[in-house]
């Protein structure tokens, strides 16, 4: 494809989803759908999603986990447009893996094929906000995917284990740990450099007052979880890893790879440590390289799966 002219973030959401599926780490995933054998007494779990984006893991969990027993699924997002985008999908995906989907009077949607029921509601809201409101031990399962390494952990964390029921099950995917690789290499040394400062404002960005993220996340998050009342069950690496087949990206992913070059630009372009002339130029090689189907991308995840050990 050619260099795209605008860039939307729900294309993004969307381009991505691909890449996640592969990535996922199995063995962690296999262990989740094992742990809900656990839970099979529950009459309707309770599953609690944040930062959401467009409800590909309603789908995913939709088609696995979840199957065979009631459950309700509430989703999350501060953007509206991800929850508008959300529901506009779920209709689509849910018939094409078999589901009659029903809406209710309060605008959430029923999922029903043979012994599956899911109720999902999709929401927009701020997981800081949700975590402080919402009562404790409301929820059986509470997912995040994507989407730890854009918040402050520490503060968090500590309010969505409180959401968990004991014994409750905290399944976190795909949570950035501190390894971008884009190759071929253009210029080592200035590779290097711009993949260092890239990392580095993931460490300062600040959103709304609080840090927003951590470019290692993943491995944070595996401390924290250790010392909170709750017992990793698994954890494993989820990395993305983008390649082309015959020099075409398979999908829409070459505009996700349009789509991380184009922020690695936003985030560094007016960054003082960088000549600008020489970061055009490398910005501009970096999209050839993925319109000439050349340019391998890989980015660091772990996948983790705790369950909550004790009553806070
Ligand atoms: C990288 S996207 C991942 C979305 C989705 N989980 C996926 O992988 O397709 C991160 C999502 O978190 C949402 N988000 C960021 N901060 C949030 C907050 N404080 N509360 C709720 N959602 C938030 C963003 O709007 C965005 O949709």
């Amino acid at each position: 494809m050619s260099i795209p002219q605008t860039y939307d973030f729900i294309d993004y959401l969307v381009a991505k989803k691909t890449i996640d599926d592969r990535s996922l780490n199995r063995t962690v995933w296999d262990r989740l759908q094992r742990a809900l054998v656990d839970h099979e007494t529950i009459e309707r779990l309770r599953v609690l999603e944040i930062g959401s984006g467009i409800g590909t893991m309603i789908e995913r969990m939709a088609a696995g986990p979840l199957m065979r027993r009631s459950s309700m699924y509430t989703a999350v997002d501060i953007n509206p447009d991800c929850t508008r985008a959300a529901r506009l999908r779920l209709s689509r995906w849910a018939k094409r893996l078999g589901f009659a989907v029903s809406r209710e009077k309060d605008a959430s949607h029923l999922l029903e094929a043979d012994d599956t029921r899911i109720r999902v509601d999709l929401n927009t809201g701020d997981a800081y906000a949700l975590v402080a409101e919402t009562a404790p031990h409301s929820c059986d399962l509470l997912l995040a995917h994507a989407f730890m390494d854009l918040i402050d952990i520490q503060t968090l964390l500590p309010g969505m284990m409180r959401l968990l029921e004991s014994g409750g099950l905290l399944f976190l995917s795909l949570n950035f740990d501190g390894d971008t690789v884009l190759l071929p290499a253009i210029a080592p040394d200035f590779d290097d450099r711009i993949i260092q400062l890239y990392h580095r404002s993931m460490d300062e960005r600040i959103v709304g007052g609080r840090p927003a993220g951590d470019s290692r996340t993943g491995r944070r998050l595996l401390v924290t979880l250790l010392q909170c009342k709750t017992e990793i069950l698994a954890a494993g690496a989820s990395d993305w890893i983008v390649y082309p087949h015959h020099r075409r990206y398979p999908l829409r992913e070459s505009y996700f790879l349009h789509h991380i070059v184009h922020t690695i630009d936003e985030e560094l372009a007016h960054h003082p440590e960088i000549d600008p002339e020489h970061f055009k130029t490398w910005i501009a090689k970096r999209h050839a390289q993925v319109e000439n189907g050349e340019l391998v991308f890989m980015a660091k995840h772990i996948d983790v799966l705790a369950r909550k050990t004790g009553r806070k």
